[in-house]
């Protein structure tokens, strides 16, 4: 089954703010209009907009006024990917170069900027103090997650609790706060909001989880991109976490630099498939995504609800 399908009854108003992010990204600047439409126009998923939308649905929900919010909180998640292939010196996203490879890293930090600074232009739509303060957060948040994972390079002895802070930090808090600042866009109730950012917080830690999985499990067509790139680039993920509890595979793990040969490298995504790496990552996944499916039990029944526990079911399942 394909995560469209999992929400095609917003399939109109998806198009609605597809739309809206071609005109948001729109610049008479022609690097910076060129370099945003370059991205957009590769795809994604686009999984954060849809959250906004079907956390709405828990409320008053008026397309003109939520479409703001979800164009608003996919153009940060946008910029996030631009400055950070820069960070991890990436050649490929959503399939195409990345825009620090397309065009150079000034570019990058200016079109990454631009997206930010978009962002919250199309956040002032929303009248409420509340999701404002939430945003801004965020958008620390995403910053420290980023700049810890520099940090922690190529830092073999890092744990588990660090590594579970740093997902919190770059990934799991932009999802939550899409469904909370989905909810609270259309007047939706404190306590119900609230459980919405515990799900948006689970669901975004299996989210992670699982990239860095597939990282090693998907074909560089399923990604976009190499495998293996996050362990190349000295990004210390969960399934390497458990891997390095292994002998053979922790001395060659923690012998890969920038010049590590792709044979070596296909050897130890061999290697790290044959152990329990794997399923082990796996099924801490899976636990985030048990909470977040009991979180949900305690919200109104609806068809909102049953695509957020499709799409947190898909999360654990997903191949892409
Ligand atoms: C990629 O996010 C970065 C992570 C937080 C895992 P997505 O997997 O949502 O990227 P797109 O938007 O679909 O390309
Ligand atoms: C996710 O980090 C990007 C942000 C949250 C800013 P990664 O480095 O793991 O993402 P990919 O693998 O490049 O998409
Ligand atoms: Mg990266
Ligand atoms: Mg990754």
């Amino acid at each position: 089954m394909k995560l469209k399908m999992l929400y095609s009854f917003l399939k109109a108003d998806i198009d609605l703010i597809e739309k809206e992010l071609e005109k948001a990204v729109f610049s008479s600047s022609p690097s910076l209009r060129d370099a945003s439409l370059h991205l957009l126009q590769a795809g994604g998923k686009r999984i954060r907009p849809v959250f906004v939308l079907l956390a709405a649905k828990f409320g008053d929900y008026n397309i003109e006024r939520i479409k703001n919010a979800a164009v608003a909180l996919e153009l940060i998640h946008m910029a996030s990917l631009v400055h950070d292939d820069v960070i991890d010196n990436a050649e490929l996203r959503r399939g195409r170069p990345t825009v620090k490879s397309e065009w150079d890293n000034r570019v990058a930090m200016y079109t990454g900027d631009y997206m930010f600074a978009r962002s919250l232009e199309y956040m002032t739509c929303i009248d409420n103090i509340e999701a404002h303060r939430i945003l801004s957060k965020t958008m620390v948040e995403v910053c420290i997650g980023e700049i810890v994972q520099i940090k922690d390079k190529y830092h073999y002895e890092q744990n588990l609790r660090d590594y579970l802070r740093r997902i919190k930090r770059k990934t799991a808090i932009l999802i939550a706060a899409s469904c909370q600042i989905g909810a609270i866009s259309a007047g939706v109730p404190e306590a119900v909001h609230q459980k919405l950012y515990q799900f948006g917080y689970n669901v975004g830690m299996a989210f992670q989880i699982t990239d860095d999985i597939l990282d090693f499990t998907a074909t560089e067509k399923e990604l976009g991109k190499p495998a293996g790139s996050d362990l190349l680039q000295g990004n210390i993920t969960l399934p390497v976490l458990y891997a390095l509890q292994e002998d053979e595979l922790k001395q060659r793990i923690t012998r890969v630099n920038e010049q590590t040969t792709k044979e070596e490298m296909s050897e130890i995504i061999k290697l790290l498939k044959k152990s329990d790496a794997i399923a082990q990552a796996h099924a801490l996944s899976q636990r985030y995504l048990n909470r977040a499916l009991t979180i949900l039990k305690d919200l109104p029944a609806s068809r909102s609800k049953k695509s957020l526990r499709d799409i947190a079911e898909f999360i654990g399942k997903r191949k892409y």
